[in-house]
Formats: C-alpha cells, sequence, structure tokens
C-alpha cells in the first residue's frame, strides 16, 4: 500500500504535491512526508499520523522548489511513527527516497550496510535503499536506480531524488502501480489516476522492470534491457467529481448510493432485452474455451472473495460448470492442481491486490487462463488477465467496499449467463427470465436505500460489542459479507457463520449480550435458518432478520425485520447486502467511528 506522488515543472511542488496526497490518503494513512529540492539540497518534513498534520507542520512555511515528491504510509515495517515516516535519507542527507511496497530481502541488505559504516535512523525496509544510493551513486541516478533495482527482492515503486540532479525524480517498478502523468513543461508520477487527474488527463502506465527518468521537460523509460521505451499515453476520459464526496458525509454513504447507478452501467451494455440475452463478445473469448471448459476457479480477497463465493452459485447453477473458490493469499502458495480446462477468475476492484496479482501469475504459470472482473481500467489485472470484464461502478474510495461488490455479482451473473448460453445447458426462457430480473435489480436497490428504518435500528443495535450473522446458501456469504463490514467500519467483533453450523461451537457464545443479524431469502433454505434463529432466540440473543416482502412468519420470531422487494433468489446477494451495508454504516456513525478510513486499514492492498 502507502501512496506516492512526485512532481517536476515550474510551479511550486509542495502544493501540488499535497493535493495529490489528499487522493491517495486512501493507501494508507499512518504518516505522510514530503522531499522538496530547495536549490540548496533536499529538504524534508514528515509526520506522524494523517495528512492534516503534515499540513499543520507546512502551513505557511513550507519549502520552495519546483521537484518533490510526497508519501503517505500504511505502516508494514515499523510503527507510525515520525521517524518510520518517508522520505528517507541517507546518512549525508543528499539523496531521499519514498516507497510504497516491501522490500523481502532488507535484512540482509542492512546488515552489510552497517558493517560498512552506514546509520541507520528507522525501523523501515526502505531505509536501506537510501544508504545504498549514497554507496553506489557515481553520478548517474538513472544508472544507480538500475542497479539497485537488480538487488531488491520483493514488490516496490521508488522514487528516488539526489542533490546533485536538481529537477530529477527516478523511478523503479515491481509489482506495485506506477502511472506518469504528462503535462505542459510539467510532468507526474503517482500511484494511480485520480491524485494527478487536476493536472493533466495524459498518463503513461510504468510496467515491471522499466526505469523512469522524470524532468519538468522531458520523460524518459527504460525498459529492463536498457531500451527506450515509447509508449502512447492513455487520455483519460472521467473527471475528478466521480471521485468526490458530491455532498454526502462520507464516501462510503456516497458510494453506498452509487449502486443503483453503478449496477446499470455494469449491465445495460451487455444485455439485449429484446432476445434476453447476454452480449459478452467484448471479452474475446473464444466459443471452444467457453465449451471445454471443466472447472471454474474464483481467487480474490476480502470483500472481492465474498463476490466470489456468491459467484460460484451464480456460475453452477447457470452454467453447470464446477467452481472453487479461494482467498488469493492461499491459492498462491498452496500449489493449486488446476484440471485441465481451467478458468481461473480473479476479482479486484482496485486491480493491484498484490495477493490476487500472484495468484493471477501462479494461474497463468500452471497453464489456465485467466479473465480478471475488475473496476480499474489498465491496472495491473486488467492489463495481464487474458480476458477482461469491466465493472463500471466507477472511482471507489472509502475503504469499505460496497459499490464494486454488487457490480462484481453482475458481472458474475453476466458471465455465468453467457457460458450458459454458449454451452446450451439453459433453456433461453430461463437466461432471458434472470436478465429481466436484473435489469430490476436497480430500482430495487434505489428502494432498500430510501429504508429510514435501518438508520433507527443502528442506533439501537450501535452499543452491542459483539455480534453473530447467520443464513444458508447465498445468504450465508451476505452474511459473511454483512460481517465483513462491520468489524471493518464499526469496530464490532462480528462473525458470521452458515446458520447450521452455529450449533457446532459458536452457540456457545450466544447470549442476551450477542445480537444475531439473520438473511432468509433465499427460498429452499427458509426453514432450516428459521431453525437457527430459534436457536439463537432460545439462549435469549436479539435477533434481526433480512426478509423479502410478503414474509409475514418472521415477524412474529424474531425481535426485528428488515423488508427488501422480491427478487429472482440468484440476484438477492445484491439486494439483501444493501441494508447491511447501511446498518454497519450507521452503527459506525453512531459508535464515533472514522469511516472512510478505518483504523490499521487501506482500500488497495498492494503488501502482502
Ligand atoms: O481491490 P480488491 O477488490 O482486490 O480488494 C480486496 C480487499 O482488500 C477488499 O475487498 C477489502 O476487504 C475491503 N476493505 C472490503 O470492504
Amino acid at each position: 500500500m502507502c501512496g506516492i506522488i512526485g512532481y517536476a515543472g515550474e510551479k511550486q511542488a509542495t502544493p501540488i504535491i499535497i493535493d495529490g496526497l489528499s487522493r491517495l490518503e486512501y493507501r494508507g494513512y499512518d504518516s505522510a512526508g514530503v522531499a522538496i529540492e530547495t536549490g540548496q539540497g533536499l529538504e524534508i518534513t514528515k509526520r506522524q499520523g494523517r495528512l492534516s498534520k503534515l499540513q499543520e507542520a507546512l502551513r505557511g512555511q513550507h519549502s520552495p522548489g519546483t521537484c518533490g515528491m510526497g508519501h503517505t504510509r500504511w505502516a508494514t515495517h515499523g510503527k507510525p511513527s515520525d521517524v518510520n515516516s518517508h522520505p528517507h535519507t541517507d546518512c549525508t542527507g543528499r539523496f531521499a527516497v519514498i516507497h510504497n511496497g516491501i522490500i523481502d530481502n532488507y535484512l540482509g541488505l542492512k546488515q552489510q550496510l552497517i558493517a560498512e559504516g552506514h546509520r541507520f535512523l528507522s525501523e523501515t525496509d526502505t531505509e536501506v535503499v537510501a544508504h545504498l544510493l549514497e554507496k553506489l551513486y557515481a553520478g548517474s541516478l538513472l544508472d544507480t536506480a538500475k542497479q539497485i533495482g537488480a538487488m531488491l527482492k520483493g514488490s516496490y515503486v521508488l522514487l528516488f531524488m539526489a542533490q546533485d540532479e536538481p529537477g530529477t525524480i527516478v523511478a523503479i517498478r515491481k509489482d506495485n502501480p506506477l502511472i506518469i502523468g504528462l503535462g505542459e513543461g510539467e510532468n507526474f508520477l503517482a500511484s494511480d489516476i485520480p491524485a494527478i487527474l487536476p493536472h493533466t488527463r495524459k498518463m503513461q502506465v510504468v510496467e515491471d522492470g522499466e526505469v523512469v527518468r522524470l524532468r519538468g521537460d522531458e520523460v524518459l523509460v527504460v525498459d529492463a534491457t536498457g531500451q527506450i521505451v515509447e509508449r502512447e499515453p492513455l487520455v483519460i476520459q472521467w473527471d475528478l467529481e466521480a471521485a468526490a464526496k458530491g455532498g454526502y458525509e462520507h464516501f462510503m454513504l456516497k458510494e453506498i448510493h452509487e449502486q443503483p447507478k453503478a449496477l446499470r452501467d455494469t449491465v445495460a451494455p451487455r444485455i439485449d432485452l429484446s432476445t434476453g440475452k447476454v452480449d459478452l463478445s467484448e471479452l474475446g473469448m473464444p466459443s471452444e474455451v467457453v465449451q471445454q471448459l471443466q472447472r471454474v476457479y474464483i481467487v480474490a480477497c476480502g470483500t472481492s472473495a465474498y463476490a466470489g463465493q456468491i459467484g460460484k452459485f451464480l456460475i453452477e447453477r447457470t452454467a453447470s460448470i464446477p467452481v472453487e473458490v479461494e482467498v488469493a493469499s492461499e491459492f498462491r502458495y498452496r500449489s493449486p492442481l488446476l484440471v485441465e480446462n481451467s478458468l481461473v477468475i480473479v476479482l479486484s476492484q482496485s486491480g493491484e491486490t498484490l495477493d490476487t496479482m500472484a495468484a493471477l501469475r501462479e494461474a497463468k504459470r500452471l497453464g489456465a487462463k485467466v479473465l480478471g472482473i475488475t473496476n480499474v481500467v489498465g491496472s495491473s489485472i486488467a492489463r495481464e488477465s487474458d480476458y477482461v470484464l469491466y465493472t463500471w461502478a466507477g472511482p471507489e474510495i472509502a475503504v469499505a467496499s460496497t459499490k464494486a461488490f454488487v457490480t462484481q455479482l453482475a458481472a458474475l451473473t453476466l458471465f455465468g449467463l453467457f457460458c450458459a448460453q454458449e454451452r446450451r445447458v439453459m433453456a433461453q426462457e430461463a437466461v432471458a427470465e434472470i436478465v429481466t430480473a436484473l435489469t430490476q435489480v436497480p430500482a430495487l436497490v434505489e428502494q432498500i436505500i430510501q429504508d429510514q428504518r435501518i438508520s433507527l435500528l443502528a442506533k439501537d443495535y450501535a452499543s452491542y460489542e459483539h455480534a453473530f450473522f447467520i443464513g444458508r446458501g447465498i445468504d450465508a456469504v451476505v452474511a459473511l459479507e454483512g460481517s465483513h463490514k462491520l468489524k471493518e467500519i464499526a469496530y464490532v467483533f462480528a462473525e458470521a457463520y452458515p446458520g447450521g453450523e452455529l450449533k457446532h461451537g459458536a452457540l456457545a457464545l450466544v447470549t442476551e449480550k450477542t445480537p444475531v443479524v439473520a438473511v432468509a431469502i433465499q427460498p429452499e433454505v427458509y426453514d432450516k435458518t428459521i431453525g437457527s434463529i430459534k436457536e439463537a432466540k432460545a439462549r435469549d440473543a436479539r435477533v434481526l432478520a433480512v426478509v423479502e416482502e410478503g414474509d409475514t412468519l418472521m415477524q412474529q420470531i424474531v425481535d426485528d425485520v428488515l423488508v427488501i422487494p422480491h427478487t429472482h433468489p440468484l440476484l438477492a446477494g445484491i439486494t439483501a447486502i444493501v441494508p447491511l451495508q447501511i446498518l454497519a454504516y450507521y452503527i459506525a456513525v453512531n459508535r464515533g467511528c472514522d469511516i472512510d478510513m478505518p483504523r490499521n486499514l487501506a482500500k488497495s492492498v498492494t503488501v502482502e
């Protein structure tokens, strides 16, 4: 994680860097820092805590200079503190470095450098790079950066500045994102597009192994073999308004409200309502690949992995292809035995999650074809997958994923139906029925978002420190995702179980102090969920159930009911999660939590 930005041009660098960091804070907010080249040397200011602490430190007296770089940190090596904040310098202060990623072999390098007389100040892995610069620099920052890149193991984007090369930033990248912004008389480097979008729409993605030398009037990119890289810039069509709060108190609330539009944008261009068919010709997936599919593996992390678990139901029940789901950090290390004609689907909102990227590469190494489902155009996962299906949710800024999740479910539904059509395993009327239902889902989500009762109930539930979530089938996965939301933004110790599992252990913890949230939508397991609810009620738990309209039974059994409109059971993951997102949001508001930036987390997890 961590966000980085670099600027070289004619304007004052600090305000541009601080502004960019404010849009990168979602990547980490343990500390922030800047290095500015002032003409007299490199001046560094860094502070533990949110960017506002750094802004306070710089207020009215930022170092003058037209070249500089900034960093916002998510701590990995060394706790959040001023000294562990980036930029890091060498013993002489002539070099500065910022870093996103992890240097796996830093301990060996550090020992060697200490033995050679270098003095380390921080506990970070990054500081070794500053001392390596000091040791190896022989007049060319570009050459030294290449040399250092060859010595490092791990994942990194590193930006380097040297007092002896004013107006210049050099960058190297491996397995972490880096974008170049091309301006008029000024150029930029950043972890992502929004950080520099106010200044230019012309962007270039840096690939692994490439080295960049950035100056105000020149950008040089060379690949690992030393060849100059000429690449057509991307012209970004969207603007920052899409990523601004737009009057909402938090990005999370805004993004919850954006779900109907995100769903429409993801679904509408891919269906033909007159025929009831799904058109995924954009994938370029040959028909024989779909015909021959023996197994689908879905690999992802966090909320995306929960979307994958629902994807298993969606694909198995539509396309009749067996699906296995696994979290990416396990898949990559367990030497998976992929059957012949496998498709690995990697799901990632950001398209940059390191574990998911590594799983993608492992899948390709094992000979499988990879379909990337991601929300970020041009992201690493989009670039490295064989086939790409974009979710059109627009920028998701809040750490807690909401609109990305529901659009992932929509994309997985479309993919399941597409395979069902190609393989002719489902009657066209049945496909059309789900397609029609899918087009109606955005309006249902709109209706749920208007339900004032959810925020009122949240007040009642905000004082509990523990909670259980239960459900069966797709409902069990909705329960998992609902508990995930409550944990990450409201800091409530929330555990989710398939209802039938409760009695095998967790029931021992159910008391009047542990409310149970039950998702009871799926018709085929509804009665079974009632059974689990009764077990919880018999232990004095307060039960809140999410049910569909027309359910008159549940009101008589539980303490509180949230009623959502009816949809096709396969699509109920999309509707049923919405009240749980809103519940978690308002519980977090009532508990005074920092909703968009929950403690210890970051939006895009680009470290292992
Ligand atoms: O960008 P990705 O979808 O790959 O991110 C995966 C997880 O880090 C992410 O879903 C995380 O669990 C969110 N904080 C969930 O709200």
